[in-house]
């Protein structure tokens, strides 16, 4: 597949045809197509005429601060009830999928990452539910937004610069916004404030491994400072 093409149908395909469905590890009931032992990205991007370094899968499973969110989805589903969600740097799109299995009106995955967006539609598709998705969204869009939930963004400079002004934004425009993360080293150490903590297990850990402490937070109105 020429990947300088954007073609939906066919990434969903190949996302069907090469990770089959399996349960997210620690939460029942929800399903995606996962990259695991037996199926393996490296074949995908084969077909894709890349290498799974490059295809750079942070769709093919659910990351700590995404099933942070899922929990605290759970515990409180009147946060997602009959609104607007966005799910910002969605990957998966297992926040947004969740957030319509619980009640919203609308889901929209936002992702740059065509194969993303793909997986997200599989994803949604797999378990019973629709959402929307954008490779990006402006001011303008967020106007609409009630509820925008940020899933493990904060694991890059740019990329978090970059959600940190939509995070403003949204909460300028009176959005709730409500961040995952287990600490990463772009997330900004002050002005955030917790609302639940779960512990949760990440891909490719160890057994022996103690699991990670995911903490949902909001994210205030003035607006952080993001570490140097
Ligand atoms: C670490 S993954 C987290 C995925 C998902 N939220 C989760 O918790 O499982 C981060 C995602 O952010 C996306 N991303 C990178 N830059 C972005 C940007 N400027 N706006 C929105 N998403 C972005 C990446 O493509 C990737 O899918």
């Amino acid at each position: 597949m020429d990947l300088t093409q954007d073609d939906p149908a066919a990434r969903i395909a190949l996302i069907r045809a090469h990770l089959p469905l399996a349960e997210v590890p620690g939460l029942p009931g929800l399903v995606h197509h996962a990259a695991r032992p037996e199926a393996r990205v490296s074949r995908l991007a084969e077909k894709l005429g890349t290498t799974a370094e490059d295809l750079a899968p942070f769709w093919a499973w659910l990351w700590p601060g995404g099933a942070g969110l899922i929990h605290y989805i759970r515990a409180h589903p009147e946060t997602v009830q009959g609104r607007v969600v966005v799910d910002l740097g969605a990957g998966s799109g297992l926040l947004a999928v969740e957030a319509m299995r619980h009640g919203a009106r609308r889901a929209v995955c936002v992702d740059p990452d065509p194969m993303a967006r793909a997986a997200c539609r599989a994803n949604a598709a797999a378990n019973g539910v629709e959402v929307e998705v954008a490779a990006a969204i402006d001011l303008a869009g967020l106007d609409a937004v009630e509820l925008l939930l940020a899933g493990d963004v904060f694991y890059d400079p740019e990329v978090a610069q970059a959600s940190a002004a939509l995070l403003n934004a949204a909460k300028a425009r009176g959005a709730e916004v409500l961040v995952g993360d287990i600490g990463r080293h772009c997330l900004p150490k002050a002005g955030l404030t917790e609302r639940a903590a779960y512990e949760v297990r990440d891909v490719g850990d160890a057994p022996s491994q103690p699991p990670w402490r995911v903490r949902v937070m909001d994210w205030p109105a003035v607006p952080p400072q993001l570490p140097r």
